[in-house]
């Protein structure tokens, strides 16, 4: 794989890089993205009207069930190539911040520490009334059956509903995650944009910060999303393929 010298170069010089990703980095781990259809009994049901506070009002069992069935496909999954040259790229960068819209946990479990997750996480709920957090158990190895209802689990001190802990159409995103991701956009000198459609706002305006600082912009995705012309490199490509030989020919060429 042969990458634009200038690109290269860029890269090389930069010292602070952000990187934000989206489902399309664990599509080579099985995880459907967003916009992929749904199968099996799931095939009925749109993601973006399960993500919402007003779906969760009307059938929480059906919405929790959708998470449950999503929490397991992770715990059955492994982080992939892209996740693993950006947790080694952490190692080979003087500063490294990973920004993801993802809701698994694939890049911590890549190896990447201090990840800024816009919509939340998967492994985490919270009580609706008192906000007590919980981190679900690991160990479910079951796969429930797509399309089950599973009613959501009571809050252990107050008695109230708990919900998953990911950010739903409507809702505002972790403040301190936010602004951390928006003070790194601002001040890096590259900005890596990888396996996300670029249209869920506000996460997609991180590159337009990026690029109107001054920032190398660079995009990593298979398909053509938009944003094309707001980068300044767009590298058509699976993460799995792109990003490995990205990090060998930029940084690991310049460490051997
Ligand atoms: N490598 C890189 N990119 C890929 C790959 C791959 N192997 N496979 C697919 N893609 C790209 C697709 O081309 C698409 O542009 O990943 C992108 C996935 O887009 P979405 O499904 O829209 O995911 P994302 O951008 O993360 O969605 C943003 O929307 O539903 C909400 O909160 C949810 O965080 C999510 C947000």
């Amino acid at each position: 794989m042969h990458f634009d010298p200038a690109l290269l170069k860029g890269l090389r010089g930069a010292r602070q890089v952000a990187i934000l990703t989206g489902a399309g980095i664990s599509a080579e781990s099985g995880i459907p993205t967003f916009r992929d259809k749904l199968t099996g009994l799931w095939e009925r049901y749109d993601p973006s009207e399960l993500a919402t506070p007003s779906a969760f009002e009307r059938d929480s069992a059906l919405v929790w069930g959708w998470y449950e069935w999503r929490r397991m496909m992770v715990l059955r999954a492994q982080p992939n190539a892209a996740h693993r040259a950006i947790a080694t790229l952490s190692e080979l960068v003087p500063q490294l911040t990973l920004v993801t819209q993802n809701v698994d946990d694939l890049h911590e479990r890549a190896g990447s520490r201090g990840v800024l997750h816009l919509h939340g996480e998967l492994a985490r709920a919270y009580c609706e009334t008192c906000r007590n957090v919980y981190r679900l158990p690991d160990g479910v190895p079951e796969l429930p059956a797509a399309g089950k209802r599973i009613q959501p689990p009571q809050c252990a001190s107050c008695g109230g509903r708990v919900r998953p802990g990911v950010v739903w159409f409507g809702e505002g995103l972790p403040e301190l995650a936010w602004h951390a991701a928006v003070t790194v956009s601002c001040g890096c000198d590259a900005f890596i944009v990888v396996g996300t459609s670029a249209v869920v706002q506000p996460a997609a305006s991180l590159v337009h910060k990026a690029a109107a600082a001054g920032a190398l912009t660079i995009q990593v995705n298979p398909d053509i999303t938009g944003i094309e012309d707001s980068v300044s490199f767009s590298l058509r490509g699976s993460a799995g393929d792109i990003l490995p030989a990205l990090v060998l020919q930029t940084w690991r060429s310049r460490t051997v």
